[in-house]
Order: C-alpha cells, then structure tokens, then sequence
C-alpha cells in the first residue's frame, strides 16, 4: 500500500474504530478480505482512511447493521450503477422499513398481550400473519426496472380528471401517474414503495385506502391506478375515495366477464391459476357502484411502457425475462412451481413456432382489449 501525500486528512484506524463503534479488529477483517481498504498509511505504519474510504466504511456498515452477510455487502457496495446517494436512498428505505416492520410487529405483540388477558387465544394462523410480509414490501424494490408511465393511458386518466387542482393518488407505488401539473397527494402502504418514490414527487402519506386519514371532500379528484386489486378490501377503499374527493379515476380491470380467463393467451395456455387470485375479487358492476360511476374500456398499446401483467401481450419474449416478471405481484403471488412451468411452456412454444401459430391474429393488431377499465364518477 502506497504511502500517500496529504495523509494528514486521513483518519487512522483507531480513529474510525471509535467514531463507527466498531472494532479495530473488524476493520483489519475488513481490509483483508478487501471490503474497506484504507487508501493509506500514516509514516508509523498505521491504516489511514481517506474521505472515500469512510463512505465505503459507512454504507458497509449500515448495510450490516440490516443484517447483510458480508459477501452480499460487496456485491452492493462494488455496483458501479449504484453512486453514493443511490446508497443513501436505498439504506434509507431499507431502514424506514425495518422501523416500519417492527412497529407492526409491537402492535401485534400488544394486541396478543391484551388478548391473553382477556384470556383469548390467537389462532396460529393470527400469530403467524402479524409477521408476514407486505407484499410489495418483498417486491418493491423490483418495481423501478420496467414500471413506469405508459403517455398514452397517462393521458386518459389525466383527462378524465377534469379541472381538479388537488388530486389524492391511492396505492401511488413510485407515482408513475401523477399529474406534475397539479397539486397531488400520495397515499402509499409499503415502506419500500414509499422510499423509491423519486426526489421531487408529490409528498406521499404512509396509509391504506381502507382507512383515509383525510376529512370527507378534501381533495378536487382522488385517483387510484393498478391498485385495487392488491386492497383487502376494495370497496371500502373506493368508497374512502368517493368520500374524500368529489371526482374519481382508477385504472383497474374486468374480471366479471366470464371470457376474461380466455382473453389474454398468458392466462389461457400457460398460467390458469391467474384465476385463483380473482376469486374474492368484486364484479365490475360493484367495484363501479362504489363510485357511483362509469366504466370505459382502455385498450393496451402494443408497445405499452409501463411493464405491467398485461403489457407484453404481442411481445411474448418478454415474459421469459426474470426481471420484467418481478416487478409484476402475479408472478409472486402464483408461486414459483407455476410461474416455472408457465415460463418452460411458453419457452418451448416460442421455440417451435406454436406461439406465433397460435396467436397468428396478434401480429396485426396495435392494441388489445384485455379487460382494462377506467372507472370514472
Ligand atoms: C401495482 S402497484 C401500482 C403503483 C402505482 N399506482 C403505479 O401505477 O405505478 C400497487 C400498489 O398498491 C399498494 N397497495 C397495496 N395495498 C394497498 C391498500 N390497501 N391501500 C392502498 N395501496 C395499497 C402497493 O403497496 C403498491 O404500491
């Protein structure tokens, strides 16, 4: 290791042990297995961190703090993708989940402690559930890769909008459909959606659509897109919106409709159990009475920009690919038994031309109708 000028605004290792809370022994481990090198020595030979060094030192740090082995820190901190505020960003969301998931998690234990003195049990499915993962908090972080908007559906819901000034978006993910053109407010559950939210967006709410912490008619519109269908309950959460603004807009689909299953080739020859997922879910009929509105079809472009269940439709290659998969909840929520067998015969079918042979039709159509509705009141 070289001795380098200018040593002197290097920290030594002793140093950097006291101010991290970390042992010097740690950072000799460190240094050795090449994690953190310190880019220097002092003339007596010490180990000197530069301002680099440190950053290093501190994202290796906080990434171990959330419980990543060392060999996964490397990877992290090595990603030539990934600069320094990136890091921030993403320990950021890491850690306000963590905070997140242990408020949940006391919340639970006070309620079974209440309980227990009431002398109620919880059932071991109770137990269990107050522990299990958001959805989109496990999923979230592989939302970004191929969700984002989609101009030419961004514009009808904007449209339909109307002259609403503020605007409440529900279930508001990253906020690839927020207008930038009006006030908006953002509701959103998962801590890990909430904390890839962009620099800049709309200022966004930690809550659920159930239960809307605002007062009856406080916004101009409220708009909800490609949400509703994750919601425990959705018609409480329409009505929630219909109670806090005066207009509504959500993006949501048609699953009432008997053929839907046979619309999309995805569903029909490879991946049935899409329907399992459906079978709580309410008719369009009711989804739109709890609006008190109207639906219209919403065809999906063929080149559709936003990655969503449905976009690929003329594009089947795409589905093979393991990340526009993860940033779509139906992968998950099939199970990976299914999900690999959807994958494997859609691979041979594409192979050997019984794809094309099959959905010969597909090739001259720009746009598909595949049960996507835009419910407006
Ligand atoms: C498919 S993403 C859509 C995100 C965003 N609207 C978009 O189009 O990019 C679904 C979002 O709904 C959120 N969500 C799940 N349950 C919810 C609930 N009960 N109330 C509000 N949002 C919910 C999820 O956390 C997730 O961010």
């Amino acid at each position: 290791m070289p001795h380098s000028r200018g040593v002197e605004d290097h920290l030594t290792v002793g140093r950097v042990a006291e101010l991290a809370g970390v042992s010097v022994r740690t950072l000799h481990h460190y240094d050795r297995i090449g994690l953190v090198r310190p880019s220097a020595r002092t003339p007596a030979g010490y180990r000197a961190y530069a301002a680099g060094d440190v950053e290093r030192l501190r994202e290796v740090l906080a990434y171990r703090r959330l419980g990543f082995g060392l060999r996964e820190i490397a990877d992290l901190v090595d990603d030539p993708a990934t600069d320094a505020v990136a890091h921030l960003r993403r320990l950021r969301g890491l850690l306000l989940h963590q905070r997140d998931r242990a408020a949940a998690t006391v919340t639970a234990i006070d309620r079974e402690l209440e309980a227990r003195a009431m002398g109620i049990r919880a059932t071991p499915e109770e137990q269990l559930k107050a522990f299990g993962p958001q959805l989109y908090d496990s999923i979230g972080a592989d939302y970004p890769a191929t969700r984002r908007t989609e101009p030419r559906i961004a514009a009808r819901v904007w449209e339909a909008l109307g002259d609403a000034r503020t605007v409440l978006n529900v279930g508001a993910g990253t906020g690839s459909y927020e207008p930038t053109d009006r006030e908006v407010t953002a509701v959103e559950p998962s801590a890990v959606m909430r904390a890839l939210r962009p620099a800049g967006a709309a200022p966004c709410v930690a809550a659920a659509a159930e239960h809307l912490p605002f007062a009856d008619r406080s916004f101009d519109a409220a708009m909800a897109f490609s949400t509703v269908h994750h919601w425990r309950d959705p018609v409480a959460g329409l009505r929630e919106l219909r109670r806090v603004a005066r207009r509504v807009v959500v993006f949501t689909y048609d699953a009432s409709d008997p053929g839907w299953l046979q619309r999309f080739w995805l569903t029909r020859d490879y991946l049935p159990e899409f329907a399992g997922l459906l079978t709580d879910w309410p008719s369009l009929a009711d989804l739109t009475r709890a609006i008190g509105g109207r639906a219209e079809p919403v065809l999906v472009p063929w080149d559709c920009a936003d990655g969503f269940f449905e976009a690929y439709w003329r594009r089947p290659e795409a589905y093979l690919d393991e990340q526009v998969r993860r940033a779509v909840s139906v992968w998950t929520r099939v199970g990976p038994e299914a999900e690999q067998r959807a994958v494997a015969g859609l691979r041979d079918d594409l192979a050997s031309g019984r794809w094309a042979e099959r959905n010969r039709d597909l090739v001259a159509l720009d746009a598909a109708e595949l049960g996507l509705r835009l419910l407006v009141a």
